[in-house]
């Protein structure tokens, strides 16, 4: 089976249930991402871990059901609602980011990355995850998970940062048009629960018979970073 298809499958039946996720393959399930949900989750997840950000975005949601309710928030409720998670530039950028989209696109984000990453705190990473998880564009989504998991699958050794374009350009011709952001959220999925940085669950890996890296011997090893 094609990487691709292999991996959506994986996804089908091993998702991570997380509160601003909709179920997988909006064929079947007929759920419609919220884009304010998927902004509001990646923004949080550039610095958090995925176990904090849970309960920091139900307790947003709860008190800014809508974007519009955030826009319009004081800023000072915004920042005590943000204390514990860190690096207060996001939660102001967060609000400036709001007030932005409901002032010039009507409340509703625009679909294309170029345009998300002109918004105050999204830069190409959230644009792409953005435009792929929540409108379904095929935009390749490169996070540390990403880097890890492609740099193995293809034996990729040169050395971060300077792989990442190699990295990038891997994403893209693995990236489906169909569930771009389905896919994306996969090799997330994968590189937090399988393929690990250290000790990998290879033998439950959806990929273990494609995987360059495994074949070489070399794939606990990768991604390589440059010396510090
Ligand atoms: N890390 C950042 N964004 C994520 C997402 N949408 N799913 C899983 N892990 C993530």
């Amino acid at each position: 089976m094609q990487a691709t298809t292999a991996l959506l499958h994986w996804y089908d039946r091993n998702f991570r249930t997380l509160p601003w996720r909709t179920p997988p393959n909006p064929e079947l399930s007929g759920a419609k991402p919220n884009p304010y949900h998927v902004w509001l989750s990646e923004i949080m997840l550039q610095q958090t871990t995925v176990a904090t950000v849970k309960t920091y975005f139900i307790k947003f949601t709860d008190l800014w059901p809508r974007l519009e309710n955030l826009a319009e928030a004081e800023e000072e409720e915004v920042l005590k609602a943000w204390a514990g998670l860190g690096y207060y530039s996001r939660a102001r950028n967060l609000h400036r980011c709001a007030k932005i989209v409901l002032r010039d696109y009507n409340g509703r984000f625009p679909e294309e990355e170029h345009k998300l990453q002109q918004l105050p705190g999204i830069g190409p990473y959230t644009a792409a995850a953005i435009s792929s998880i929540a409108f379904n564009q095929h935009a390749a989504v490169v996070d540390g998970n990403v880097e890890r998991v492609i740099s193995r699958l293809r034996a990729i050794t040169d050395r971060l940062p300077g792989a990442k374009p190699v990295i990038k350009s891997h994403m893209a011709a693995l990236t489906p048009h169909e569930r771009p952001g389905d896919f994306a959220q996969a090799v997330m999925d994968l590189g937090a629960t399988v393929c690990t940085p250290r000790s990998p669950a290879c033998t439950i890996c959806p990929w273990v018979d494609l995987c360059e890296g495994r074949k070489q011997g070399i794939h606990e090893s990768l991604p390589r970073k440059a010396p510090k």
